[in-house]
């Protein structure tokens, strides 16, 4: 059965990023959210996409020049999802306790493509050794150096790599490194044979970010292991329609 995952939460219907989102994802039935991770001045794993907090906060400046006290001190903007109430950026630590009370798997990406902040694979790594959710994460990034890392600090741990372009045999790639899953773009996998190559290569394959309901249904049919939307209800009810045949 592919699972869906909650692309930074059900960021469709709620801020992305937010405890709001994660949980909705959750009343909607999700196997697993990604987020996105940053570090704090003070080296605290954040929850946010980009490497400023400009787009979704009323602050402006970098993720990496604010502690985490002073990042709580901004307000996620509601945007047009003005029936949520005001938050604030959740810390990696608050979606584990959370996730792990659900049951919920993590997909987290570590954002290391524009800053690769000292130590976030270990600050990371004890994160989810300390919330017990080593069985309920898998660990991706751009930075293919960064998931070395993390298999180095816990080789036992679920990795994927994530990119957006065609790169040569990365099924053998990804073997050769112990890495158990790709993460390959959406508009990627539409293109020439690769998902057929994907789906034989006996790796996990979850694919980014399925909004448009063709390319769900495609994509469930084929028994991908699982798609990252920004709307679980309607994968749900496409993966519904596609098990009653
Ligand atoms: O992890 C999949 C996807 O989130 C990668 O791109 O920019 O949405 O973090 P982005
Ligand atoms: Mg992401």
């Amino acid at each position: 059965m592919t699972e869906i995952f909650a692309h930074r939460g059900a960021s469709g219907y709620a801020p992305e990023n937010t405890m709001d989102a994660f949980k909705l994802a959750v009343k909607q039935g999700a196997e697993g959210i990604e987020l996105d991770v940053q570090l704090s001045k003070d080296g605290i794993p954040v929850v946010i996409h980009d490497e400023t907090i400009d787009r979704v906060t009323n602050g402006h400046g970098y993720v990496k020049d604010y502690t985490l006290e002073e990042l709580k001190n901004f307000t996620i903007m509601k945007g047009k999802y003005q029936e949520y109430e005001h938050s604030k950026i959740p810390t990696l630590e608050e979606v584990l306790v959370y996730a792990k009370k659900e049951n919920l798997t993590v997909n987290i990406e570590l954002k290391t493509g524009i800053y690769w902040y000292p130590e976030i694979e270990e600050k990371t790594v004890d994160l989810v050794k300390k919330t017990k959710m080593e069985d309920l994460v898998i660990y991706s990034s751009f930075n293919h150096y960064s998931i070395r890392k993390i298999k180095e600090i816990a080789p036992q741990a679920e990795t994927a790599y994530l990119y957006s372009d065609v790169i040569l045999q990365i099924d053998k790639y990804a073997k050769n490194e112990g890495v158990n899953g790709l993460h390959p773009a959406v508009y990627h996998v539409k293109m020439a044979h690769f998902l057929k190559e994907y789906l034989q290569s006996g790796l996990k394959v979850r694919v980014w970010t399925v909004n448009q309901e063709s390319d769900m249904k495609m994509l469930i049919d084929s028994g991908i292991t699982a798609i990252i939307t920004n709307y679980p209800d309607k994968a749900r009810m496409i993966r519904e329609e596609s098990e009653r045949g």
